[in-house]
């Protein structure tokens, strides 16, 4: 067993320390469930899949954008507390839970791409046909980590890595709208190229390099 300490971002702007023990070899997120199983103790938080595939557990943790449910504890050094705050640039709901409204409609601008659907429709186990585009898990990492994001109007790296990707596969979808959408200061102009949201993006999506093929699309 190790023992480790939580520090926790809470409502209010405070933080609150939780020790608890957890065994050799836990993810962050077995010390948060420990913790949210203390009698008295309340926290609000989001988690599903417990291993990268529902996009919902995303934290900054240690000043930095990880999915808790991948991320070793081992991480982190032994007896200093490891930091949890909600993730950034979205508004925040409660203790780590942030409100993914903007982050969707943000998507739905671009259309919401729904990528191979004749391909999986039918296979999934509950027949849902609104499939994720590519390898999204649309964690908001991406969003929480870029700089650009602190322009509120900026539509984002997630949403534009998925207008890129539509441009590689249209599908029916408008592409000169869409040329038009991210041709914009709204768009792939606010990027300041700090490479941040591929660095912290879980599923290999590159955003940062999807804008850079946007720009030069809209270059050429
Ligand atoms: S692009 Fe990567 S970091 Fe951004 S929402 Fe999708 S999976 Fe998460
Ligand atoms: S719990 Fe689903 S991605 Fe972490």
């Amino acid at each position: 067993m190790m023992t480790v300490t939580l520090r926790i971002w809470r409502t209010g702007n405070t933080f609150t320390d939780h020790t608890v023990s957890v065994p050799d070899g836990s993810y962050v997120i077995d010390a948060i469930e420990r913790v949210f199983a203390q009698p008295g103790v309340s926290l609000v938080w989001r988690h599903a899949c417990h291993h990268a595939s529902c996009g919902s557990c995303g934290l900054r943790i240690n000043g930095l954008e990880k999915l808790p449910c991948v991320t070793p504890l081992s991480d982190y050094a032994p007896g200093r507390p490891v930091t949890l705050q909600p993730l950034a640039h979205l508004p925040r709901q409660g203790d780590l839970v942030v409100d993914f409204a903007p982050f969707f409609e943000r998507m739905q601008a671009v259309g919401m791409p729904i990528i191979r659907t004749d391909e999986t429709a039918g296979n999934c186990l509950d027949n849902r046909r609104d499939l994720r585009f590519e390898d999204c898990i649309e964690c908001g990492l991406c969003v929480s980590a870029c700089p650009a994001m602190a322009n509120p109007v900026f539509i984002g790296p997630a949403a534009l890595a998925a207008a890129e990707r539509l441009m590689e596969e249209p599908r029916g979808a408008d592409l000169s709208a869409l040329l038009q959408l991210v041709d914009a200061t709204t768009g792939v102009w606010s990027c300041r190229s700090s490479y941040q949201c591929s660095a912290v993006c879980p599923s290999g999506v590159d955003p940062a390099g999807a804008i850079i093929r946007l720009r030069k699309r809209l270059l050429s």
